[in-house]
This record gives structure tokens, sequence and C-alpha cells, in this order.
């Protein structure tokens, strides 16, 4: 989290101390041609790249890489069994990665890809055990920034085949949505040969929607800012309500998740200290320090995880969250907050 002290590391010479920030891996704001194609190189080698996409910044590594994926785990500190999502530059890479696609499945991502929405699908024999969690499903993501299809693109250039990247942040707490973010978050966990891409904010602000393309119908495993009722709409069908209970190790689904440590209530009165984030037309109720004031559910989206480290940052010991509904945009707000709320 953002206020996770650095180790500070002295070294006593006969002039004077000299001390440095234990942070070493490169972190680049000039995302030039020739900078990306390094942080190809440095997948293509087996280092992490963290790199801003449209949802949140992701931690990445070559997903055919066993040794490169298990530090993705160190560093993330996430217990090995939860799979991570394979990102690919274009829906011709599709067959690399998944088999038996169903049609509803292709047409998603065509619909949606590049975009925030993650298809899970069976895999091919190129998704081992360590991308997938001894599952027999891979999840697979087209991202919709420009910085992240470059490079994907170089990388499939260069001879890989996708990066796996989950959210760039330690196990349980906040994505991070911001570059500074993740070196907040990851810097005293990562090398000097390891690489953080930095493209400002991320556009959407909330992790992709994830589909499973596993039955006959489609399920939203997590939702995401690609809504339920667009997705019927595409594909003309009815579907059941988001099934947060599904049967698969994925550290979304656990109670806990996304949570900062401000404890995070939702739809509570305010206790004069709390944190208040609402819609901009909801007044702040008196005594509370308003953290946020989105116009509209696509706002409370890209407002909400810098609105829960903003409240860890001023040591706030509450956030009380205001949302009308859970409908649309909403559901995945609200998925967030009561994962983020539960203790
Ligand atoms: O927007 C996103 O999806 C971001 C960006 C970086 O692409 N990634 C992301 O990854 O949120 P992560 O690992 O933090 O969350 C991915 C979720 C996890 O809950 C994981 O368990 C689930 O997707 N997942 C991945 N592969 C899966 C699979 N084969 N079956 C079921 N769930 C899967
Ligand atoms: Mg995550």
């Amino acid at each position: 989290m953002g206020t996770r002290r650095r180790r500070v590391s002295v070294i006593r010479s006969r002039s004077k101390p000299v001390q440095w920030d234990d942070s070493r891996m490169e972190f680049i704001s000039n995302c030039t041609t020739y900078s990306i194609a390094n942080a190809a190189k440095a997948l293509i080698d087996g280092h992490l790249v963290a790199f801003p996409t449209e949802t949140v910044y992701g931690l990445g590594a070559d997903a055919t890489n066993e040794m490169a994926v298990s530090r993705i785990y160190s560093v993330k500190g996430r217990p090995t069994d939860h799979p991570l999502i394979v990102h690919i530059s274009s829906i011709n890479k599709l067959e690399d990665w998944a088999t038996d696609i169903p049609g509803y499945a292709i047409k998603l991502a065509r619909e949606f890809w590049p975009g925030p929405m993650t298809l899970i699908l069976p895999r091919t024999d190129l998704a081992k055990d360590y991308i997938t969690g001894r599952q027999s499903n891979v999840g697979l993501r087209v991202p919709d920034q420009p910085i992240a299809l470059a490079l994907l693109r170089k990388f499939e250039e260069m001879g890989g085949k996708g990066v796996a990247a989950p959210s760039a942040n330690r196990f349980g707490a906040v994505s991070a949505t911001s570059a500074g973010g993740v070196k907040d978050d990851l810097g005293e966990y990562l090398d000097s040969t390891d690489i953080i891409l930095n493209n400002g904010d991320c556009k959407v602000g909330i992790e992709s929607t994830i589909v499973s393309c596993i039955d006959d119908i489609p399920k939203i495993l997590r939702p995401g800012s690609i809504t339920k009722e667009t997705i019927m709409n595409v594909l003309q069908i009815q579907m059941a309500y988001s099934d947060s209970n599904f049967n698969v190790r994925a550290p979304g689904n656990f109670l806990k998740h996304y949570a900062p440590t401000t404890q995070v209530v939702i739809n509570e009165d305010c206790r004069p200290g709390d944190g208040f984030m609402a819609i901009s037309s909801i007044p702040t109720p008196s005594g509370a320090i308003r953290i946020a004031s989105p116009n509209n559910g696509n706002e409370f989206a890209h407002q909400l995880y810098t609105a829960f480290r903003k409240s860890d940052l001023l040591k706030l010991k509450r956030i009380v969250v205001v949302i009308p509904h859970t409908e649309g945009i909403f559901e995945a707000i609200h998925d967030r907050l009561q994962k983020a709320s539960s203790r």
C-alpha cells in the first residue's frame, strides 16, 4: 500500500554514509518505441514488466516461462494456485492458447477486443498448470491501451506468445491505476532488471469483466465496465446474475479483496472524520471529508481505487461510499465495494 515504508540501505564509507532507495527497477515515463522494445526484450529474457492497461496496471511476465511467472507470485505475495490472465495482442492469437471455442466467445472477442473483457476458455497445451492454477481453462484478454498493445506486439515479434499479468498490487490490496501506485506497492519487491512503464492513469479504473465461456451459455465471473446488459444485448440471450460463488480458485472471489487499510462502508451514515465518496449531486454530510465526487457511473469506477488509496494516505478510519443502485457499471462497483468492506 502507498504508506508501506521502504527498506533504505546504508553503506558506511570513510567519508559519508551513502543512502539509496531500495526500489531499483527501471521506471520509464517516456514510453518510446525504443523503451517499449527494451521492455519486450526484458520480458523475453524472463524479467517482469509492469504496464498500463485501460483497466488497471498489470504485472507482466512471459506466460511460457515458468520461472518468470513464479516471480509474479512472489512479488505479489499471491498463492501459486491462483490462475493468471494471459494478455495477447489480437484475436488472431486466441487459438494459440484456447481450443473448443464456442461461437458466442468468438462473437464477444470480435465485439469487445481490444477491451476490458477477459474470456475463460478451454486451454491448449501452451497454457500450463502454472498459468491456470491447474485448471483446464485459461483466461485471455486483449487490452485496449496503446502502450500495452505496442508492448504485446513487440513481444510477439520477438517470438513471445503471451504475457501473463495480474493486477500490479500486493495480494488482497487495491489494484494500482497509476504507475506511482505500482511503485509504491511493489517497488521494494522488484529487481533492477524489472521495468515499470508509466503511461498515466488507467481509463477505466476497475478490472476487466470476466466471462466464462465453458458452458453453453456464458457466465459472468467478475462484473466490470462491460456490463451484463451490454453482453446480453450483443449475444441476444438472457444471462443469470453474476455468480460470485463460482467454483474456481480466483482471488477476486475471496471475500476480502481490493481492500484499503481504511475501513470501507457502503451506503451508511457518516460519522465525523469519515471519508465520503458519492455522486457529485449528493452533498457532503457535515463533519465528513469529501474524497471523490464522480458525475456518473464510469467516473465512479475510474475514481474508486484512487479514493481508496487517498483514504489510506490520509490515514482515515473509515470511508463511506454511497452508490445509487447496483445496475449497469454499479454492479461492478458494488462488487468491489463489498469485497473491500468485508472484514
Ligand atoms: O483488468 C484486468 O483483468 C487486469 C489487467 C491487468 O488485465 N488483470 C487482473 O488480473 O485483474 P488479476 O489476476 O488481478 O485478476 C484476474 C482474475 C483472478 O481472480 C483470477 O483468479 C481470475 O481472473 N482468473 C484468471 N484465470 C482464470 C481461469 N482460468 N479461470 C477462472 N478464473 C480465472
Ligand atoms: Mg487483482
